[in-house]
């Protein structure tokens, strides 16, 4: 039988500005020009070659400083509540990010970033590249967000451990 909890390592960890959530773009697009890096494990580190061939990455990361799950929130974009699993809200039940970012450099296990919305210290999971043919659907139909009611491009702290 599949098991019903899964253990993952951190294989890393994403340096940025940023040291609390409060002030911290909320999704990349709102952090443009903000640059980061992403130190990779040594025992791993053999899984970067032929990285540097791709402009953007998804760095896959543990939200380690999420509050509570909460399964109805009001979303950063906008005023009212909706589904968790409708936002991109960091208090899910299974606390995980996703950002793409760019990648400016390899420099053997570490990579230069830029375009960052991740907090100093976030325990990396995994990083897979950005393929424009298979990620890419522009003017894909985008639900609540198309009419959400808040502009905000930063986080205040609503989802975070105080
Ligand atoms: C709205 S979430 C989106 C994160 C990711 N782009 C996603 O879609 O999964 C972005 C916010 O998460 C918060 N955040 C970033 N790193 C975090 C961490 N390690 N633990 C908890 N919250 C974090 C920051 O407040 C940031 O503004």
């Amino acid at each position: 039988m599949a098991p019903e909890t899964f253990t993952f390592r951190r294989i890393g960890t994403i340096h940025t500005p940023f040291r609390e959530a409060a002030g911290t773009p909320i999704q990349p697009v709102f952090g443009a020009g903000v640059e980061g890096e992403v130190e990779v494990d040594a025992a791993v580190a053999a899984g970067l070659d032929d990285l540097d061939g791709f402009e953007r990455i998804w760095l896959v990361y543990a939200l380690d400083r999420a509050g509570p799950c909460s399964l109805t929130v009001v979303p950063y974009r906008d005023v009212v509540a909706h589904g968790v699993f409708a936002t991109r809200a960091p208090s899910r039940p299974n606390a995980i990010g996703l950002s793409v970012v760019r990648l400016i450099a390899r420099e053997g296990a570490r990579l230069r970033v830029a375009d960052l919305d991740v907090l100093d210290g976030t325990p990396l999971l995994d990083i897979k590249p950005y393929v424009p043919a298979f990620d890419a659907f522009p003017g894909a139909r985008d639900g609540w967000l198309a009419a959400g009611a808040s502009g905000r491009g930063r986080a205040d702290d609503r989802f975070h451990r105080g």
